[in-house]
């Protein structure tokens, strides 16, 4: 397999994820890199920033990999890829727009700052020929922003509804099951990796609403100004709110709206709702997330999974990390023809579980 070497900005919960998730399965990525343009990728973690060196981690790392200059780490020779997972507008800024001035493709994870700055970003994309991708920025291991960019490509797309805050849906699952408060519900969403480095993004609703911003941006393609954005969060629902659900049948679900009106129009809210227990986003609880497309040729798809911690997070980083390694590589792995192996072992049927 071929190297290439990542630049890893960021080694806290979706960093070391990274980490762990390429550790495991290294060589699988391997072999599905190859392909009839030959090319396989090997993903090696060259370079790492972080704020705290000495900070105890769940990872290990060689001492020498690790930095706390940004500069350090976009302009060293053996970074191919830059992965943006510190969060924040400002240095993750300079970052992702160094390493596209160096001809560096970017992975990040992070909705804030591509739906407040990604005008700017993009241009830059745009300008230097190289690629930002951005699956692990809206709704964690679900693979939605492949589905609206590629999936739906040719589909003129009606609406884009859904449950995209993990931390929201599971502050209000454990207050509606589990009778807790508020805070430790938030304790409990912090303690798992699920909450962002300040939470008040996700309960005020707008960590919903920067990914919102994304999913209309990919399905409208004009830039969107979040301050024209109707956004509440779940901070806005008190225990009575959900008294009442309950009795009238209804449970509360902090939901992102995307709908295109019949002049044109495309309407963006994010806003606690009423959802009938009968409908099918009543039962997406926990740190899952739910996201129904609706296209003019597809109708209407429903993209369900985890939608923020570690490992599913990791797994929308490492997609991306292999796509651009793929075009790095000019590799076409296995897409569009299906290369068989030669061994596999099919379990007998009296065996397989009914
Ligand atoms: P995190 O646990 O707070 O980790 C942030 C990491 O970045 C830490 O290792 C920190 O270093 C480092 N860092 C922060 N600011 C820095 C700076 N100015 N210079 C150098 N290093 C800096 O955050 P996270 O949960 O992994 O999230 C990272 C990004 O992924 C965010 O944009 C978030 O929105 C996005 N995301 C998160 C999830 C999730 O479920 N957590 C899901 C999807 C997307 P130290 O460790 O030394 O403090
Ligand atoms: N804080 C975010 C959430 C992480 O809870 O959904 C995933 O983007």
């Amino acid at each position: 397999c071929s190297s290439l070497g990542i630049g890893l900005a960021g080694l806290g919960t979706v960093g070391s994820g990274v980490v762990l998730a390429l550790e495991r399965n290294a060589g699988l990525i391997c072999d599905r890199t190859g392909g009839r343009t030959g090319g396989r990728v090997k993903l090696e973690v060259a370079k790492v920033l972080v704020r705290d060196p000495a900070k105890v981690r769940p990872v290990t790392l060689p001492a020498e990999t690790i930095t706390t200059s940004w500069r350090e780490l976009v302009e060293d020779p053996a970074v191919d890829i830059v992965v943006e997972l510190i969060g924040g507008t400002t240095d993750a800024f300079e970052i992702v727009a160094a390493a596209l001035k160096s001809g560096k493709p970017v992975v990040t994870g992070n909705k804030a700052l591509l739906a407040e700055r990604g005008v700017e970003l993009f241009a830059l994309s745009r300008e230097f020929d190289v690629p930002i991708h951005f699956e692990a920025a809206v709704a964690g291991g679900i693979p939605i922003i492949k589905t609206v960019q590629e999936s739906f490509i040719g589909n003129r797309i009606h609406s884009i509804t859904g449950i995209i805050n993990g931390t929201s849906n599971y502050i209000l699952e454990r207050m509606t099951t589990g009778g807790l408060e508020f805070s430790a519900a938030l304790s409990e969403a912090q303690a798992l990796g699920y909450a962002e480095a300040d939470p008040a993004l996700d309960v005020n609703g707008w960590d919903a609403a920067h990914k919102a911003i994304l999913l209309a941006t990919l399905a409208y393609g004009f830039p969107i100004d979040p301050a024209k954005v109707h956004v509440a969060g779940i901070e806005q629902v008190r225990p009575i709110d959900i008294e009442f659900a309950t009795r009238l049948g209804y449970v509360v679900k902090l939901l992102a709206v995307v709908r295109e009106h019949p002049g044109g129009e495309v309407e963006l809210r994010v806003q606690p709702s009423f959802i009938a227990k009968s409908h099918i986003l009543a039962s997406v609880n926990g740190v899952f997330n739910a996201v129904a497309v609706h296209g003019d040729a597809a109708g209407e798809s429903l993209f369900y999974g985890r939608g923020a911690g570690q490992d599913p997070t990791a797994s929308s980083v490492v997609a991306d990390l292999v796509e651009a390694g793929r075009s790095l590589r000019q590799a076409t792995g296995h897409r569009g023809f299906l290369p068989y192996r030669e061994n596999g072992t099919l379990l007998p049927v009296e065996d397989t579980e009914t």
